[in-house]
């Protein structure tokens, strides 16, 4: 089968920017599965389940049809036919997919379905569990992490009118909420590479994964 390249890792430690780029420069397709799990709470969001209910949550997790495209140069994702990408990035989202994520049928829906899409591989895929539950095969496992400061600097550049500071209490409550949870908790993946890219920049990085899927 094709390569895989496993990429996990904090929120803002740079996983889609660096995956996306590393794609594109091995011709490779990409999946951000992190769109899916909060394509999934946007679903729910809309139907109004309670997400403060696990069994609520894992109830309903069957329903909607989640598609996710595997281009680099525009990822698309679709819940029921609509396209999600613009409000799954949104605050209220943010602020509820790591409830939804702890919920163990959820994660077993959307891993399934993250290992159709893998397939024969050729693909970069980023999340939290890739190299540690979706695929721990992947030839590369790359675990990107940067300082907290880096991390909500970058988010909040990001986001229009958000302070680094509110950036950095949202960022630390999801960490720890995706660091403690029961099932497949993020974590480094045995046989991944640690690259702390605090104070590289977006092409040094790129330039090191490229450097690490050659070795
Ligand atoms: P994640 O997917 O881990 O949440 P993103 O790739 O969405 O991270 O966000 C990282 C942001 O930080 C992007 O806007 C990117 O351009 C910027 N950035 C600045 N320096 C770097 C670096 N050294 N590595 C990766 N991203 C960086
Ligand atoms: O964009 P950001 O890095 O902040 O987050 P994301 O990659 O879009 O992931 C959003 C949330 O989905 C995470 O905070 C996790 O709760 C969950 N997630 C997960 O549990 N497992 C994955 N493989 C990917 C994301």
């Amino acid at each position: 089968t094709g390569l895989v390249v496993a990429m996990d890792g904090p929120s803002g430690s740079g996983k889609s920017s660096v995956s996306r780029g590393a794609a594109r420069a091995l011709g490779l397709r990409y999946l951000d599965t992190g769109a899916m799990y909060r394509a999934m709470t946007w679903w729910m969001l809309r139907q109004g389940v309670d997400l403060s209910d696990p069994a609520a949550v894992a109830a309903r997790c069957g329903e909607p049809v989640v598609v996710s495209g595997t281009d680099p140069d525009g990822p698309a994702i679709h819940v029921g036919g609509v396209d999600v990408a613009g409000p799954i990035r949104e605050s209220e989202v943010t602020g509820a997919v790591s409830a939804v994520a702890a919920v163990p049928e959820v994660r077993a829906r959307l891993v399934a379905l993250q290992r159709e899409i893998i397939g024969d591989g050729g693909i970069v895929v980023e999340g939290r569990d890739i190299g540690t539950v979706v695929w721990p095969d992947a030839a590369v496992k790359i675990y990107l992490t940067a300082s907290p400061e880096a991390r909500a600097r970058r988010r909040s550049a990001e986001l229009a009118g958000s302070t680094v500071e509110a950036q950095r209490e949202a960022m630390a409550k999801r960490d720890t909420l995706d660091s403690t949870r029961k099932t497949d908790p993020l974590s480094m993946a045995v046989g991944a590479v640690e690259l702390d890219t605090s104070d590289l920049t977006l092409e040094e990085v790129i330039a090191e994964v490229l450097r690490l899927v050659a070795e």
